[in-house]
């Protein structure tokens, strides 16, 4: 299964709760940047996410979004947009939105690259499909959502993300390819699924989307800390005595890892 991630943060505890492959998404737009898309997200951008969650990751794959318009307007723009995300972010595969890219994923797949496809509500499309609504319900847009998988395997991609189709369509798909699909609203017969971290843990409950399943509910949780946290430092009952220094030092281990509170010696 696979899970984004976007910091040092959760990508070690992403990391740590076994996933198999982690994506720094383009969604950094939305849930880090607070667009209400991903179409303004860089390349430099994503290189810096990747490379904050490289730093934290150990065991899971790495995938890294390639953004919009760093990609679509030539294989070799692809393929050097993909190495960069490689050299600068520490990615080990790349992401890229769409069917019809057949040439710059074999571009990039050729300089040793690893490329997931993602077909089905590419947000990168958004403008085009006239907002975030399920794709091909159609029979025309099936039959392309079809062919495109298939081009996409055959050009190479090693899996590819299903978002928001009918279940029953990416059940078939997912069953004719040789290659591992990953499902985000496109139902249970996708090999994996997907979801953001936000999501997944209710850090984002303004609305919740139908494919969004809430394993927790920690919007409230930071906001019930952060207000305790205010309610004790405006009583002074923060800090107390065991959260405060004296003058006569006292040797204690190093702090095994930076974090905000290592000073050493208490
Ligand atoms: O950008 C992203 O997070 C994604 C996933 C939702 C598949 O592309």
């Amino acid at each position: 299964m696979m899970v984004t991630a976007y910091d040092a943060t959760f990508g070690r505890l992403v990391d740590e709760a076994g996933v198999d492959v982690i994506l720094v998404g383009d969604s950094l737009g939305m849930v880090m940047q607070g667009h209400p898309h991903t179409l303004e997200v860089t390349l430099d951008q994503m290189a810096y996410h990747a490379r904050c969650v490289r730093r934290a990751v150990q065991g899971a794959l790495l995938v890294v979004d390639m953004p919009f318009m760093s990609y679509q307007v030539s294989p070799e723009q692809a393929l050097i947009s993909a190495g960069r995300l490689v050299q600068e972010g520490g990615a080990e595969a790349v992401k890229l939105e769409g069917g019809g890219r057949e040439e710059a994923v074999r571009r990039i797949v050729s300089a040793g690259i690893p490329v997931m496809g993602h077909l089905g509500l590419t947000p990168q499309s958004v403008h085009e499909f006239g907002g975030f609504r399920v794709q091909a319900r159609e029979d025309a847009a099936a039959e392309r959502l079809r062919r495109d998988a298939l081009a996409l395997q055959e050009a190479g991609a090693f899996a590819i993300v299903i978002e928001g189709v009918p279940a029953a369509l990416a059940t078939e798909v997912s069953a004719s390819l040789a290659i591992p699909t990953i499902g985000i609203g496109a139902g249970v017969g996708c090999d994996g699924q997907v979801l953001v971290i936000q999501d997944l843990l209710g850090l984002e409950d303004r609305f919740k989307p139908r494919f969004v399943k809430r394993f927790a509910e920690l919007a409230g949780a930071v906001r019930e800390a952060v207000g305790e946290y205010a309610r004790e430092v405006r009583g002074r009952d923060f800090p107390g005595d065991e959260h405060s220094f004296s003058a006569v030092t006292q040797p204690v281990e190093p702090p095994k890892a930076a974090s905000g509170g290592g000073y050493g010696p208490t």
